[in-house]
């Protein structure tokens, strides 16, 4: 079993400042002192399960407490030798059904119970500025551009499902700010003085009912949320880089803030699947716009996974949810959250790198990077030193203070690999043995991503490419030198966009085969509000932060920009609307290329493409779905009335619904399976968006080996609103190589009118 299969279920959906791997969850590792609030399962207590039931034909309820009477007689009479209560949560929006303190022989009692449907133990969930606004093209407030005609968002509630919030940074100013909407009617709970404002309209935290301040102790939430709609904050910086005036993607939308994770013993942030339910019940309740929610676990089962369900519940008011697909790359195939109704963002990294160079002895010039570049590290050659050389042990690889400690470093730079610690303890530890600097090396599978962090000593941290180039001069050299020199904050440096290599990579197993994930944003170095001071030199409280957690927020804040200029749109036709125009060319025109081996990227590591707003604004075409189309989709995949009817809130008889093929769902993708001399038919419908009277023809891409013929390959609508369908058909064209089984084939659908092109991957898995 490799070391990625081995943190399958736990994980950060982002890495922190200095987290170097997505999947090793360990203590942060910061400077900081973090309050423990005792997150995640407490196994010494009672397990808390959540249960789905369904009204039995009689039942009626014209008052919530009658619905929590009824939960109440699902449960076992005997009270808990802990005095505990055995309800923790009667749900009324988000499920029918509630989260209760049961054994697991009451669990399974309970299936007697007409009325019972599902139960299942909850199961933990991880928490998975001033540029990337301008870097998505959101420029200004000139006139015709999606800021302007959209009034950055006014108006719109992003609930943020997370960390909580340290409401007192800068970038929750309400300067600007119009009043809450007249539907807001939430909470703001604080235990001290803070009240909230017209920027934070609410704030509530959920912990098994034990736990009541939203305050961030942790830091993802407060960066995620300035990120959707932070602010305009001026001189925003991280150790003086990056400098500019900050602000999220919508800056004058509106932020509810549902605290779910807490941070535990061993510093990770995590929640259950009850805490996440009833943050998201609380959001649909208080009617917000759309759900920001940076939080997972990998491969888990739509049916009980507490966003999947969650989101279902917030489409059927409207809501948009937006989740991130998680940092498991580039392992294939361990994601989270890949329900087709959610809004699913993998990461992507930017043109803007902090630059801390390496030159070696031998005159060759690595480009690395790094946030903390003190103007009085002399730019000199000093000798190298590799642990690893020297003690041949895995800790000495990631630079172990126990390790370093056996070595003279005094002087130094030492070479590092990432590793289970974090980055800025790594530095620490070299610093803390007398070691001049670091350079951080990429072990092969973390590729080409670097990071910005705010070591705590000079340090570069270079690419694969480069940590190669260096291990290999080292080695060949008697007195092998390096030095490092620091130049800023550039632009333009390419292959940008490229799909960050701790992004996580489909295929997925647990959705009959739609394509994930959805679209990229960035994800990587991404500046944005923090609640401390960072760094070895302090400063303003602002971070760099890389994750999906970081690119969820970037979709957010442009759904929010969406929706006020489309009030109409409901949220598969928002979905739409970035799939379909989303770019897949990086700056230099070439296709985006995946951080992991430099190759260009597939539809399993970044989906549609990159999104880009303004084109969004004004897609043309879109795919329409309604909750009811989910319906047929899950009771193909299902074929099991239980589960269907805990998402959907049932009571669902698959036989008497009209089932359909994963694939025959009305998706701006094609996800399809080809073997032999099959012949796979499917039918899209497509509604004019853009003008009466526009037509468009169709330009098919086709994947190696297949064969793809659209029927009709050319659409005249004569009015905004009219819908069209047509049949797509794919078979093998039998050319030789035959395509082996397993191969995945990829290609593009386009519809493209004068003014519109309207794209959609394939991918065609042979089997
Ligand atoms: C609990 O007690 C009530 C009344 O005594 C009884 O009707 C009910 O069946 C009991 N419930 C269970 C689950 O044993
Ligand atoms: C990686 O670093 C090398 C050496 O500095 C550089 O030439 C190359 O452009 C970098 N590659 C990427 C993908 O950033
Ligand atoms: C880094 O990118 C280069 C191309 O720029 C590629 O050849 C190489 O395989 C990549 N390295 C790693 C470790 O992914």
């Amino acid at each position: 079993m490799s070391m990625a299969n081995l943190f399958l279920l736990i994980k950060f959906l982002f890495f922190f400042a200095s987290h170097p791997i997505p999947f090793l969850v360990v203590a942060h590792g910061s400077p900081w002192s973090f309050v423990n609030e005792g997150g995640g399962i407490d196994p010494t207590k009672t397990p808390v399960f959540i249960v789905h039931v369904e009204k039995t034909r009689n039942a009626r309820f014209t008052r919530f407490g009658e619905l929590k009477n009824w939960y109440m007689s699902f449960l076992p009479n005997a009270t808990l030798d802990s005095g505990e209560p055995r309800m923790v949560y009667s749900y009324r929006t988000v499920i029918r059904g509630f989260a209760a303190r049961l054994t697991d022989e009451e669990a399974e009692d309970m299936e007697e119970i007409p009325g019972f449907i599902t139960a299942y133990r909850e199961q933990e969930h991880t928490a998975s500025t001033t540029y990337t606004p301008t870097f998505l093209g959101l420029k200004g407030t000139a006139s015709k551009t999606l800021w302007f005609d959209s009034s950055m968002g006014a108006g719109q509630i992003i609930g943020v499902v997370d960390t909580g919030i340290d409401p007192y940074h800068a970038s929750f100013n309400d300067a600007g700010m119009p009043p809450p909407p007249v539907k807001w009617s939430g909470k703001c709970f604080w235990t001290n003085t803070r009240t909230c404002n017209n920027k934070i309209l609410g704030a509530v935290a959920f912990r098994h009912r034990t736990y009541a301040n939203p305050e961030d102790n942790d830091g993802h939430g407060t960066h995620v949320a300035s990120t959707a709609a932070g602010n305009f904050v001026s001189n925003a910086n991280v150790l003086q880089q990056a400098a500019g005036t900050a602000s999220g993607m919508a800056p004058l939308a509106h932020l509810a803030i549902y605290k779910v994770l807490f941070v535990g013993p061993d510093g990770r942030s995590v929640g259950t699947d009850a805490d996440i339910l009833a943050g998201i019940e609380q959001a649909i309740r208080d009617q917000v716009d759309i759900l920001q929610m940076s939080l997972g676990s990998a491969r888990r089962a739509m049916a009980q996974s507490a966003v999947a369900i969650g989101s279902f519940a917030a489409i059927t008011k409207g809501i948009v949810p937006c989740a991130a697909f998680g940092n498991d790359g580039p392992t294939a195939s361990v994601l989270a959250n890949d329900a087709p109704w959610i809004l699913t963002v993998g990461a992507s990294t930017v043109d803007r790198k902090i630059v801390a160079s390496v030159t070696l002895g031998s005159g060759t010039v690595l480009a690395g990077e790094s946030a903390y570049q003190p103007a009085s590290f002399p730019s000199k050659q000093l000798p190298l030193s590799f642990p690893y050389k020297f003690l041949k042990t895995f800790e000495s690889k990631g630079c172990i203070l126990t390790e370093l400690q056996k070595l003279n470093l005094q002087g130094k730079i030492a070479m590092c690999y990432r590793s289970s610690i974090a980055d800025y303890d790594r530095g620490r530890n070299v610093l803390n043995v007398g070691g001049s600097g670091m350079i951080l090396l990429n072990p092969f599978w973390q590729g080409n991503t670097t990071n910005a962090y705010e070591h705590a000593l000079p340090a570069s941290h270079l690419n694969g490419t480069g940590s190669k180039l260096l291990i290999d001069y080292y080695m060949n050299s008697a007195n092998p030198t390096a030095s490092i020199s620091f130049s800023g904050t550039q632009f333009g440096i390419n292959p940008a966009p490229a799909v960050a290599v701790f992004s996580s990579r489909g295929p997925s197993f647990t959705n009959g085969g739609i394509i994930k994930p959805d679209v990229i944003a960035p994800g990587v170095n991404i500046l944005a509000a923090w609640p401390r001071p960072v760094g070895p030199i302090g400063g303003a409280h602002f971070n760099f932060l890389s994750g999906t957690s970081m690119a969820t927020p970037h979709v957010s804040g442009i759904v929010a920009l969406l929706r006020n200029k489309h009030p109409n749109w409901p949220p598969a036709v928002i979905k739409s609307a970035l799939m379909t125009t989303a770019y897949t060319l990086d700056s230099v025109g070439n296709p985006i290329t995946d951080d992991f081996l430099g190759v260009a990227a597939s539809v399993f590591a970044m989906g549609s493409g990159h999104v880009d707003p303004e084109a969004a604004n004004d897609p043309g075409l879109v795919y329409e779905l309604y909750p009811y189309d989910y319906v047929h989709y899950l009771c193909g995949y299902y074929r099991d009335d239980a589960a269907v009817s805990s998402i959907v809130q049932g009571p669902v008889q698959c036989a008497r619904v009209r089932a359909i093929a994963p694939e025959q769902l009305n998706y701006p993708s094609f996800g399809v399976t080809l073997g032999g001399t099959t012949v796979v038919t499917l039918t899209r419908r497509v509604t004019n968006v853009g003008e009466a009277g526009d037509a468009y023809n169709v330009y098919v891409d086709e994947p190696d080996g297949v064969r793809v013929d659209v029927i009709p390959s050319r659409l005249q609508f004569s009015q905004v609103g009219e819908v069209l369908s047509y049949d797509v058909k794919f078979s093998l064209t039998g050319a030789i190589p035959t395509p082996v089984v397993g191969e995945v084939k990829e290609g593009r659908l386009s519809w493209i009118s004068g003014k519109h092109l309207v794209g959609s991957p394939i991918a065609v898995t042979i089997v």
